[in-house]
C-alpha cells in the first residue's frame, strides 16, 4: 500500500498514527457519547477507507451485561448501527428466549468498521486479522472501562479473542464464565448459516443456553 504523506497531527505528536492503532483516537473521557463522536474520524487501521461508515454501539452506558461481536456485517456498515441484519434479528429472537431484555443490554463489536471482499455487486464478509482486532481493542477498552457490565458475552472466535486476548475455541470454552465475568458463545451468523438445515435447532437452543447464563 503506497503511504500517504504525515498529518500535521502526526507531525506534532511525532508518531506514525497508522502504525498505532485506535489509542490516538480514544479521548480520555467518563462519557459514552464522547466516545461515539470520537470514532468516525478513526485512522487505526485500514478498514475504515472501504467502508461507509464506522458502526459503534448501542444500547444503555449502566448495562449489566455486553455482548460483543466481530465486526458490523454489510447492513450494519450501511445502516450504522450494530446487530440490525440477519445476524442481529436471530440474536434478538435468542435474547428474548432467554428472557433478556434487549433495550437492557450494550451491543458492540470488536472492531468497528466493517471488512469486505467485493464481488461483483455483493461485499462478502471477510473476517478481521489479529492486527485488525488489535488496533481496534482500545474502542472496547474504553466501552469496557466506562459500562463496567457484570459480564461480557462474547460471540464468536474474534470477539472472544479481543475479549480474552488470547486464542479461544468456542466448542471448547463455551457456555461457563471464565474469570469470573467473561462468557463465550456462538457468533449469530453461524447459526444462521444452518437454518434449514439439520443443525440448528440444537445450535439455536445452545445460545440462548449461554445467554440465559449470563442473565442468571
Ligand atoms: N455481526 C456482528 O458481529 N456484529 C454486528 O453488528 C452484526 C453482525
Ligand atoms: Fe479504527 Fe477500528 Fe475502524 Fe480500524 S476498524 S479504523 S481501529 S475504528
Amino acid at each position: 500500500m503506497p503511504r500517504r504523506s504525515r498529518t500535521a497531527e502526526e507531525a506534532v505528536h511525532g508518531v506514525d498514527l497508522h502504525a498505532s492503532g485506535a489509542a490516538p483516537w480514544v479521548p480520555a473521557t467518563g462519557v459514552l457519547d464522547d466516545l461515539r463522536a470520537a470514532a468516525p474520524a478513526c485512522r487505526g487501521c485500514e478498514l475504515w477507507e472501504p467502508a461507509t461508515q464506522v458502526v459503534f454501539s448501542r444500547g444503555p452506558s449502566d448495562a449489566q451485561i455486553v455482548l460483543v461481536g466481530e465486526q458490523p456485517g454489510d447492513r450494519e456498515d450501511l445502516e450504522g448501527e450494530p446487530f440490525v441484519g440477519p445476524a442481529g434479528r436471530l440474536l434478538s429472537d435468542a435474547l428474548r428466549d432467554a428472557g433478556i431484555a434487549e433495550d437492557a443490554v450494550y451491543l458492540t463489536n470488536a472492531v468497528k468498521h466493517f471488512r469486505f471482499e467485493q464481488r461483483g455487486p455483493r461485499r462478502l464478509h471477510k473476517t478481521p486479522t489479529t492486527t485488525h482486532l488489535r488496533a481496534c481493542a482500545p474502542w472496547l477498552e474504553a466501552e469496557l472501562a466506562l459500562v463496567r457490565p457484570r459480564v461480557v458475552v462474547a460471540l464468536g472466535a474474534s470477539a472472544a479473542r479481543s475479549v480474552l486476548g488470547r486464542t479461544v475455541s468456542v466448542t471448547t470454552e463455551r457456555g461457563r464464565l471464565l474469570d469470573g465475568r467473561y462468557l463465550v458463545t456462538t457468533h449469530p451468523s453461524a447459526v444462521v448459516r444452518l437454518r434449514g438445515r439439520d443443525g440448528f435447532g440444537a445450535a439455536y437452543d445452545q445460545l440462548v443456553a449461554d445467554l440465559r447464563l449470563a442473565a442468571t
